[in-house]
């Protein structure tokens, strides 16, 4: 868990450099919230269950609609843009894998009440500090357009539960299952190349040049100005990201940790309207969620991830009658901020010790009768095992100064 808080609240700490407020939201919600436009993949997923009171409800597979009805409910009036973010645990009914559980945590931002290519940027720049942030340091960040692929589908396939399979397909990469499709339902041949041709665009921002100059590209191309502005250049296109959830409209990106042997992605995310089938007025959005456990298991895969000393000083009173000293000393500790702790087991000198050093104390702080008669004590380096003396007044300066 000390690992695990570590990158998340370096996570936590970008959000808010970047002016992003918390809001937490219930862990369960009635189903419908879900299932109105996040897809059949997510449906398919979900953990649904009746309540007593008759009501079907699901335990959230993900925050973006629960943020979204929050703010429908509680915060339309709120000044423009609202920047919300928010950590919490999600649940899908998938096959577990390494760095696929049924059970996992997200960290999301969204970005509420805009649509320009400015918002985009300021969300993918919030999302690849969050990742540098978290001490990642292999990862690809890939940027993409649903509108392009989307509305070419939907205007050429006019079987909304084809089309959709389509983008599923597409989502999933499996080309060889989509060309049996197109053959099975007999869909022009024409169609399929143009399709996989557009998802294959891949590469530098000059990739776009292959494409007939349209909004969607106009927007990439500005976004991608405005994060070289910010100073993030490790963004690359990618027009066949396709997303799972169904809501998206306009950018969408992904990064994945090429690292991990499993599950690469780490972060999903793009441009989307939610609010107006939750009852509110059609605003626009821009989002991401990261995979927590995710990112935990690719920084642990690069470096062991550093969390220093769990405590600062253990205080060992030599002797019983030392104890109460001992006592004073580790409540002036811990008022002082510093993490201390105290014998509570009467052991002896040299069990105490091994204590010490099994729970990762960065300094044993030794009570013995000469100590107490000269208010001081005897503060023991546990990396090195130097030793010194150290008056009662200024042990906590003496510990602060060497812990971490
Ligand atoms: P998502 O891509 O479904 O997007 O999930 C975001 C991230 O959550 C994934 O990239 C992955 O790292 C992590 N994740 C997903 N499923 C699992 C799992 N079973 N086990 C471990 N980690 C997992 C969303 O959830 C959108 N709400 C993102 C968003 C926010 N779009 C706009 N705003």
């Amino acid at each position: 868990m000390a690992k695990r808080r570590k990158v998340e609240q370096a996570m936590r700490d970008a959000c808010a450099r970047f002016g992003f407020g918390e809001v937490v939201t219930p862990t369960f919600e009635h189903s419908e919230l879900f299932t109105l436009r996040s897809g059949q993949g997510i449906i398919d997923e979900m953990y649904v269950f009746k309540d007593k009171g008759d009501r079907e409800m699901a335990l959230r597979p993900e925050i973006t609609a629960s943020v979204m009805r929050y703010y429908v409910n509680e915060l339309s009036t709120a000044p423009k843009p609202l920047k919300l973010y928010y950590v919490g645990n999600c649940f899908r009914y998938e096959n577990p894998q390494s760095g696929r559980y049924r059970e996992f945590w997200q960290i999301g931002a969204e970005l509420i009440g805009t649509k320009t290519p400015e918002t985009d940027a300021e969300v993918i720049a919030l999302a690849v500090n969050c990742i540098r942030a978290a001490g990642l340091e292999n990862y690809v960040v890939r940027v993409g357009h649903i509108g392009i692929l989307k509305s070419l589908v939907r205007e050429e396939i006019k079987d909304e539960a084809l089309a959709a399979e389509v983008l599923r397909m597409l989502d999933k990469e499996d080309f060889d299952a989509m060309g049996d499709m197109f053959d099975a339902k007999t869909l022009p041949r024409s169609l399929f190349e143009k399709i996989t041709a557009i998802a294959d665009i891949k590469g530098g921002i000059d990739e776009l040049n292959n494409l007939e100059d349209s909004e969607a590209t106009r927007h990439l191309r500005e976004t991608f100005n405005v994060l070289k502005l910010y100073g993030i250049e490790e963004c690359q296109v990618d027009l066949g990201i396709v997303r799972g959830l169904d809501y998206y409209t306009g950018m969408v990106f992904e990064i994945d940790a090429p690292r991990l042997s499993a599950e690469k992605q780490i972060l999903g995310g793009g441009s989307y309207t939610l609010s107006e089938l939750f009852g509110g007025e059609p605003v626009f959005s821009t989002g991401f969620a990261i995979g927590i456990d995710r990112v935990v298991l690719a920084s642990e895969a690069e470096n062991p991830i550093q969390t220093g000393a769990p405590l600062d000083a253990y205080i060992i009173p030599a002797k019983d009658d030392m104890r109460k000293y001992a006592f004073g000393i580790v409540a002036r500790l811990r008022s002082q901020g510093l993490k201390a702790d105290v014998d509570l087991m009467q052991r002896s000198m040299s069990k105490n010790l091994k204590y010490a050093s099994s729970v990762g104390a960065r300094f044993a702080v030794i009570v013995g009768r000469e100590e107490m008669e000269k208010r001081s004590v005897t503060v023991r380096d546990m990396k090195t095992g130097e030793q010194s003396l150290v008056s009662a007044d200024n042990i906590g300066t003496a510990v602060k100064k060497n812990s971490g």
